[in-house]
């Protein structure tokens, strides 16, 4: 049965609202040199560690559940010749040791229930002052209109309380890289493309209807509300 994150994120190298220059920000705002040990956990089709990995010549350790997100990020590794280590695994059932020189987990905080405990586990696998980076939606606007529905897992919170939540884990949010609204467009409407095309590919696969439907909700969403109320940043974090 196809699985529709692999369906609509087909096209996707980066799987978040940021751009290929925001990843080289990063890297350069963590002070990461070839020298580096980096832990990337939720690393999905390893976007971001291929990127930093060939670019900086750091080593990564990624860490990402999914078994088709894994196959497609060992497939980019192997092209791009670099060092980035898959390990195909749950978040929690991975064992953090405090060998790495800067911890990540962009977009998928829910991987340890929730933005404490997440930045909690990545303080354990860097040394006091490391460096934490998570990437995490907020709201822009506050309080979010009446009409506004508020699906599952959106429990976040406007900038300055996202960041008294990450502070609340015990670390300091030094600096932000926040996404714009083409960083937005890119994400949420390649969405769009790639289910087009699989679309066109598989009229009769037995999830064809299930998928265009829920892709009209998201489009919809997304252009009527999510594009003006919700920002996404990643929140550089001393511990
Ligand atoms: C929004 S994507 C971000 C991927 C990547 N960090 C990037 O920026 O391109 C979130 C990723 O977290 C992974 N994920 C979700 N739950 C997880 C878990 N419990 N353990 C490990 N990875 C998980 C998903 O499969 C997905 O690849």
């Amino acid at each position: 049965m196809p699985w529709w994150y692999d369906v609509v994120e087909a096209r996707h190298e980066l799987q978040n609202p940021t751009s290929p220059e925001k990843i080289r920000l990063l890297g350069e705002r963590l002070g990461l040199g070839p020298s580096s040990h980096v832990l990337d956990i939720g690393s999905g089709k390893g976007g971001p560690a291929v990127l930093l990995a060939r670019e900086i010549g750091c080593r990564i350790t990624s860490v990402e559940r999914s078994p088709e997100f894994a196959a497609v990020a060992r497939e980019r590794v192997r092209e791009a010749g670099v060092e980035v280590e898959v390990v195909e695994s749950d978040a929690k059932d991975f064992r953090i040791e405090p060998v790495y020189d800067a911890a990540l987990c962009l977009g998928a905080s829910f991987a340890f229930d929730g933005l404490v405990p997440t930045v909690e586990a990545l303080a354990n696998a860097v040394p006091s002052r490391g460096f934490v980076a998570v990437g995490e939606p907020y709201w822009r606007t506050w309080p979010l209109p009446a009409d506004f529905e508020v699906e599952e897992g959106e429990d976040f919170l406007t900038l300055p309380q996202t960041v008294e939540r990450f502070e609340s884990a015990g670390v300091q949010v030094v600096t932000l890289i926040a996404s714009s609204h083409d960083d937005w467009d890119r994400y949420e409407s390649l969405h769009w493309l790639a289910l087009e095309e699989w679309l066109a590919a598989n009229p009769d696969d037995p999830q064809a209807e299930e998928f265009r439907e829920r892709g009209c909700h998201h489009r919809d969403r997304y252009l009527r509300w999510i594009r003006d109320l919700m920002g996404w940043a990643i929140f550089i974090c001393r511990t």
